[in-house]
């Protein structure tokens, strides 16, 4: 199942927004992708935003659970770390709940009418995927929160103590906060710090390493890292015996060239980040 760039605009563009907003890791300090990975719709790093789309748009995961103690459902690996951040935040005292999971391209799309009849077009794209663009059609994200609160499914839920436990401890579930606060420019979405997306522990520490704050900006270094270890030749395999006695370490070692010899240029799908493809300015003034 594939991913499909829904823009045209100029990929030049995405890299010299990026270029100024986030700090570069060295592609040897990520964790290896392969490059279906990046263009797959079932994997756990599948990006998807306002410029992205899935194709099928109806696209709906195959293995989704229930998350438990709720009645919503997630990816496994998704479900699992839910179910363990929000044990431990409770843990720590914070009586936080799962609001809303998986959530098909039928109830996207209501969620989105509903939005847009209540604030309008442009304000409803701020602050809800249309369908077919939601990390919740994925079965990757959450909404967490306290139930009945004012600061329920609000801005002010991130200056919460259990808004800061999330932000601080995600991390270690294999999740990040996705719509962080003033980078609107670059995920599409207004803050929402009760939004958590299932990227990995491994990943999602190597993205708090990285210095991106945003999940676009740390797929690019993932794609970027990807092209590189494509076009780094892969080691040639010895002919010779090796140069080992028993019990004695090799003189050399081959050059690890991580991940190379395993992406393919076909299945690279030109996904970089491209700048949101709606017009700001209306939005911004309100
Ligand atoms: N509120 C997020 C952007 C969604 O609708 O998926
Ligand atoms: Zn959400």
């Amino acid at each position: 199942m594939r991913l499909a760039s829904a823009l045209t605009g100029s990929v030049l563009a995405g890299a010299l927004l990026l270029s100024g907003t986030a700090a570069i890791a060295a592609p040897q300090d990520l964790p290896a992708v392969e490059a279906s990975e990046l263009s797959d719709a079932s994997s756990m790093l599948a990006l998807i935003n306002p410029s992205t789309k899935l194709s099928p748009e109806d696209y709906t995961p195959k293995d989704l659970v229930t998350v438990s103690g709720t009645s919503f459902q997630l990816r496994p690996e998704a479900a699992d770390a839910v179910e363990e951040l929000v044990s431990d935040a409770r843990a720590a005292g914070h009586s936080i709940k799962v609001l809303s999971a998986f959530r098909s391209y039928q109830r996207q799309a209501t969620l989105f009418s509903q939005y847009q009849s209540q604030y309008g077009t442009a304000y409803a794209e701020r602050i809800s995927a249309r369908p077919g663009t939601s990390e919740h059609q994925l079965g990757l994200a959450a909404d967490l929160g306290y139930t009945n609160s004012q600061a329920e499914l609000k801005e002010a839920f991130g200056q919460t103590p259990a808004g800061k436990w999330i932000a601080e401890h995600a991390v270690d579930y294999g999740l990040i906060v996705r719509y962080p606060q003033g980078k609107e420019e670059i995920t599409g979405y207004k803050y929402e710090p009760w939004h958590v997306r299932y990227i990995g522990e491994d990943q999602a520490k190597a993205m708090q390493s990285s210095g991106a704050q945003t999940y676009e900006e740390y797929f690019q270094m993932l794609q970027d890292a990807s092209k590189q270890a494509q076009a780094t030749p892969a080691a040639e395999p010895s002919t010779e015996p090796a140069d080992t006695k028993p019990g004695s370490e090799p003189t050399t070692k081959p050059e690890q060239t991580e991940g190379s010899g395993v992406l393919r240029e076909d299945d690279l799908l030109v996904l970089r980040f491209l700048p949101p493809y709606r017009d700001w300015s209306f939005g911004f003034t309100q």
